[in-house]
């Protein structure tokens, strides 16, 4: 076999891997997008905030990049088992569910990881998924597992999935979903304190405490950084990458185009620029810089 030969092969191999690698990167994009359908009655994007936050605290944590990258995709697809749940139920706090609400909102974790083992490369990914509601203290579901039994990935998960829930209740009005006009900053920091203020107090019992402790810091660290930024109201055609979202923004029947607090990247323009065009967001969008 010639040297040139074999030099052919071999880029052969790299495109198609890196084809490979586009092709599944555009699978667990579209699967993120479905999950997002099922989470409407959040306040922002919940999945890439689980996403983005959860893979920033592995990172801080020295877990490897193949873990970093399967929390990552973890995150965004943790709670695709909700996929085709009831509208009512995705409203309530499992707290105001009934008996039997309760039970199929407990059986998310397995329907997620049931549908993820499907796919030959999303098998660690699938066993976050399965336990990214469980408990230190073995009160959580569905296994009921207990620290130790609890892999570091879903214990991360775990806490950013709590923060979240925490700060960006479900908007049980409908209508409330499609205002754009940012709440008073003192309401906005009491939810953002009492967030914090619960993943500290079930350090230990509920979440894993050096998870918290990174977890915190992260966002502190974030929120000093924005406290420099100055708000500003651009063009979408005159977004730039580094911008940070100061408000969530819908189309009319209420899916989420991009979130509050989101890292305006140079892929997300162009389809902001389309949203705008066609009249579903507005031309100029509010942001921090
Ligand atoms: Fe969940
Ligand atoms: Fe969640």
């Amino acid at each position: 076999m010639s040297e040139a030969y074999l030099q052919q092969l071999q880029q052969q191999v790299v495109k198609l891997e890196q084809r490979l690698a586009e092709s599944f990167a555009q699978v667990i994009d579209l699967l993120g997008m479905l999950v997002s359908t099922a989470e409407r009655f959040y306040e922002g994007s919940h999945c890439r905030f689980v996403s983005q936050k959860a893979s920033e605290v592995a990172r801080r944590m020295g877990c490897s990049e193949v873990e970093v990258f399967e929390i990552q995709v973890a995150g965004l697809l943790h709670d695709i088992g909700k996929i085709g749940y009831p509208e009512p139920l995705l409203q309530k706090f499992p707290s105001e569910m009934a008996v039997e609400e309760r039970q199929l909102y407990e059986h998310h974790p397995e329907l997620g990881w049931h549908i993820l083992r499907k796919h030959s490369a999303l098998q660690e990914v699938a066993e976050l998924v399965l336990q990214h509601h469980e408990r230190l203290d073995g009160t959580g579901f569905p296994r009921r597992l207990r620290e130790g039994q609890i892999q570091l990935g879903a214990a991360i998960i775990a806490v950013v999935d709590a923060f979240h829930n925490a700060l960006y209740r479900r908007r049980r009005d409908r209508r409330l979903m499609h205002a754009t006009t940012s709440e008073p900053p003192e309401i906005a920091q009491q939810r953002y304190l009492a967030a914090l203020h619960h993943l500290e107090e079930k350090a230990g019992t509920f979440y894993h405490p050096r998870v918290v402790r990174v977890f915190v810091e992260l966002v502190e660290e974030e929120r000093r950084q924005l406290g420099q930024k100055i708000l500003l109201t651009v063009p979408v055609n005159q977004l730039q990458p580094g911008m940070v979202l100061a408000e969530s923004y819908y189309t009319s029947y209420g899916l989420l185009v991009i979130a509050q607090g989101e890292l305006v990247t140079a892929e997300m323009v162009p389809s902001l620029v389309r949203f705008a065009e066609m009249g579903e967001i507005p031309r100029k969008l509010v942001v921090w810089k």
